[in-house]
């Protein structure tokens, strides 16, 4: 049985717009998302900014109540049986709101361990294994504000895990983390997922999704554009090939007769140093190569390089149709 399942989710917010003329403006942030999760799955939402994914989450977590649809997580209904459900799920939103930063790791899971009602005879079991798990342990006796973004952001998944929730939800767990952090925190995630923890979370990273996700819904704009294992999606642009192209300098109107050429399913543009790198996906190969050069005589070009479509390739190309 799923301990997640969505059937036509919608969620939209109205806020007052205009200083002389008020008016609603409303704004969808879901317009009729459908997934489920099954037990001890690793599910990604994977999308831009703005896509969705934190509405998504909260109403997963029934901190938002949904416009239309409905959801159930462990078989009960985020309307009218959210009692239920927060007992029973665990989740941690991005940012270093949620922890005291004079207290130690230590007292702040005791304190959270109260608030949460983890009864008195499993909590020092339980705090033990917890900081083991994010690695914490030899640290917990240090103040919080001593502790790395990385470090406060594990100490917040022990959080989320007091209660030994059954799912667990992560709101962009490594944003604003550094590369050694992130990847850190990526093993703690997946640590989880070996136990059989059911997680659910968002980033717009490709390439965490790719590493760590068993499935990923894409979404854009409020709608769910693909959703599939990370090869099912590679699979997207799989009849296609990547060509690359430093430039610099190309003028824009130049970019837009390129994407004109037979052959040119889209192109991408990437700022990488002074280069404007122009991703080309093409449906017939490197026989584009020719003519993207011959269109390019005038503009100063650097590497040339053809290759295999990642995640990020079938990504751009999803999001470009939404
Ligand atoms: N409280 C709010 N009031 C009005 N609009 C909101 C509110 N929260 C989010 N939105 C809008 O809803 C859309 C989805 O936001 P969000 O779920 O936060 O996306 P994501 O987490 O993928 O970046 C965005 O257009 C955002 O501006
Ligand atoms: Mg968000």
């Amino acid at each position: 049985m799923a301990v997640i399942e969505v059937e036509r989710l919608t969620r939209s917010y109205r806020s007052r717009t205009g200083t002389f003329r008020r008016r609603i403006a409303v704004v969808e942030a879901l317009r009729g998302v459908s997934f489920s999760v099954e037990p001890g799955e690793l599910f990604g939402l994977l999308g831009p900014n703005g896509a969705g994914k934190t509405t998504m989450i909260k109403v997963l977590t029934t901190l938002l109540l949904p416009t239309s649809g409905s959801a159930r997580v462990l078989d009960y209904d985020v309307r009218r049986q959210a009692r239920h459900i927060r007992g029973r799920i665990g989740y941690v939103f991005g940012g270093d709101r949620g922890l005291y930063d004079r207290l130690s790791a230590l007292d702040n899971l005791r304190y959270f361990a109260d608030l949460y009602r983890v009864p008195p005879r499993k909590r020092v079991a339980r705090i033990e294994s917890l900081l083991e798990l994010v690695e914490l342990k030899g640290r917990e006796r240090e103040r919080v504000e001593t502790y790395s973004r990385g470090m406060k952001q594990r100490l917040h998944i022990a959080r989320g895990l007091l209660h030994d929730p059954e799912i667990l939800f992560l709101d962009e767990p490594t944003i604003g983390l550094d590369p050694l952090g992130a990847r850190e925190l990526r093993q703690t995630i997946s640590g989880l997922h070996d136990a059989g923890k059911t997680i659910v979370l968002t980033t717009h990273y490709m390439y965490e999704a790719d590493a760590l996700c068993q499935r990923i819904a894409v979404i854009a704009n409020g709608s769910f554009v693909a959703t599939g294992t990370p090869s099912d999606l590679k699979a997207v642009v799989g009849d296609h090939t990547i060509i690359e192209i430093e430039t610099f300098g190309i003028p824009d109107q130049l970019i837009e007769r390129l994407r004109t050429i037979p052959g040119v399913r889209s192109i991408g543009v990437e700022t990488r140093d002074l280069a404007q790198v122009l991703l080309v996906q093409s449906a017939v190969g490197a026989d584009v190569v020719r003519s993207l050069l011959n269109e390019l005589v005038d503009v100063q070009t650097g590497k040339v390089v053809t290759r295999e479509p990642t995640l990020e390739d079938a990504y751009v190309e999803l999001v470009k149709s939404a």
